[in-house]
């Protein structure tokens, strides 16, 4: 298949099924390939383009104490995240899942793009060693719940899975 023909249309799809197939379309994107960051950039644009009502969706990798950009499909957005400010930097110390309903009301939440309100942000965590963050932003308030964290968390699998661990660590030299 043409990678392009991997985006699914949300609208004839419901919300199981887009789930569902989206698993497959991320699997037959990324099992030819080990590079991590060419697997990072196919896969912000395949979530960015198959879910709806998202106006962002990429990766932001640690290095030295802050959030640097990484792969990602959307407005441009802020290059550096300080590990206390935003949605990303709480994710990142507290190596847990933020799933925020309205960013206005999350303290020092990171306006990249002022028409985002709400986000979900999922640490990326490699035995241990937490390595970045996949974040995906909504124009809407709370768009995102369980099934999308259930659905976030298992395209990181297959990005893992894929992705040969020399190329995710060279993102740290
Ligand atoms: N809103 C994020 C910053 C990154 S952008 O959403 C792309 C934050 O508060 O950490």
């Amino acid at each position: 298949m043409n990678e392009a023909n991997y985006i699914l249309n949300a609208e004839q799809l419901d919300r199981v099924s887009l789930a569902q197939q989206l698993l497959i379309h991320a699997e037959a994107l990324l099992r030819d390939e080990s590079d991590f960051i060419a697997n990072c950039a196919n896969l912000s644009s395949l979530v960015y383009h198959s879910l709806p009502q998202l106006n962002w969706c990429g990766f932001y990798f640690l290095r030295g104490n802050e959030l640097v950009l990484g792969p990602f499909a959307g407005k441009p957005a802020c290059t550096r995240i300080r590990l206390d400010r935003g949605v990303c930097g709480a994710a990142a110390t507290q190596r847990s899942i933020q799933c925020v309903d309205d960013v206005h009301s999350f303290p020092g939440h990171i306006a990249c793009d002022p028409s985002s309100r709400s986000e979900l942000v999922i640490p990326i965590i490699v035995e241990t060693q937490f390595v970045g963050v996949f974040d995906l932003d909504a124009p809407i308030l709370a768009r995102f719940d369980d099934a999308d964290i259930e659905l976030c968390s298992s395209l990181l699998n297959l990005l893992l899975r894929f992705s040969s661990s020399e190329s995710r660590s060279r993102l740290h030299t």
